[in-house]
């Protein structure tokens, strides 16, 4: 498997050629960065924790109709997904005011937006993924305007889907970045969820406590990454209740 062609490496994962052709491995890394990577640490388990609460949610995703990338899981740190063409957009949807949102706009955070969000940046890390209008995706060609209103209307179905599933574990999904491809299937070219999503693509707070339960961890300099993810896929149902991650040294994951 070392003689696998790398295709893609980013702060975050590595995409391998995958076994047949129009498939790849995306490989979860321990690496943790922020503000375009400028801050950076190795966090044991994280990419772990990501491959297998972010199947979680794709899976479930593809299983309610949902179009996305996600082919199945592996092994602890890899997964099996279609090949797409990355739209270059990083599409942020924001429920309550928190992060970038508040500094920008001076609103505190954790107020309640009055509706859904939805926010694009343009994934360029020379720029530092600056903030885009559909006025500038469609003048530079990035994505067409039906690949817009695609795209929009994946944004909200999985956000519906995110907030309800973190409501049944007690969490409050604040906001979350996704990302699209362009999947061909014989001549016909459709739009589906990419990447990932995990704990390091949203923001999660404890229902009760507000706690911060996503990478703000890191960010913010809180510690706690690995206890914090541990129990959001505990939540989900994806680690057993007996298992304590922070008392082992990895988490221990439930088979399947
Ligand atoms: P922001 O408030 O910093 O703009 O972040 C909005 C959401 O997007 C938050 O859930 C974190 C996520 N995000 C990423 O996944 N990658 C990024 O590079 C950034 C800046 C944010
Ligand atoms: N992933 C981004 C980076 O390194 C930023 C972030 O998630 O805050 O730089």
């Amino acid at each position: 498997m070392n003689r696998r062609r790398r295709i893609y490496e980013g702060k975050a994962k590595i995409l391998y050629e995958g076994p047949e052709p129009g498939t790849l491995v995306q490989h979860f890394k321990d690496d943790a960065t922020a503000f375009n990577a400028k801050k950076h640490e190795i966090i044991d388990g994280k990419g772990v924790l990501n491959n297998r609460i972010s199947e979680y949610i794709f899976q479930n995703l593809n299983d309610i109709g949902v179009p996305t990338h996600f082919l199945r899981r592996l092994n602890m740190r890899e997964q099996l997904i279609r090949e797409v063409e990355i739209i270059p957009l990083e599409v942020v949807v924001r429920n309550v005011a928190a992060g970038s949102l508040s500094t920008r706009l001076g609103i505190e955070e954790g107020t309640q937006l009055p509706r859904s969000i939805i926010e694009f940046y343009y994934k360029n890390d020379a720029l530092g993924d600056p903030m885009v209008s559909e006025e500038h995706i469609t003048a530079f060609g990035w994505a067409a305007p039906q690949e817009i209103d695609d795209i929009m209307s994946l944004a909200i179905r999985v956000n519906d889907f995110l907030s309800g599933l973190f409501l049944g574990a007690g969490i409050r999904l604040v906001d979350f970045k996704m990302e699209c491809g362009r999947l061909w299937e014989n001549d016909m070219v459709r739009i589906v969820v990419a990447d990932e999503i995990s704990p390091d693509s949203c923001r999660l707070w404890d229902m009760k406590t507000n706690e911060k339960m996503d990478k703000d961890r890191f960010r913010r300099d809180l510690g706690g990454l690995v206890e914090a993810y541990s129990e959001v896929a505990k939540r989900l149902g994806i680690l057993t209740e007996s298992d304590n991650p922070a008392a082992k040294p990895g988490p221990t994951l439930v088979k399947g």
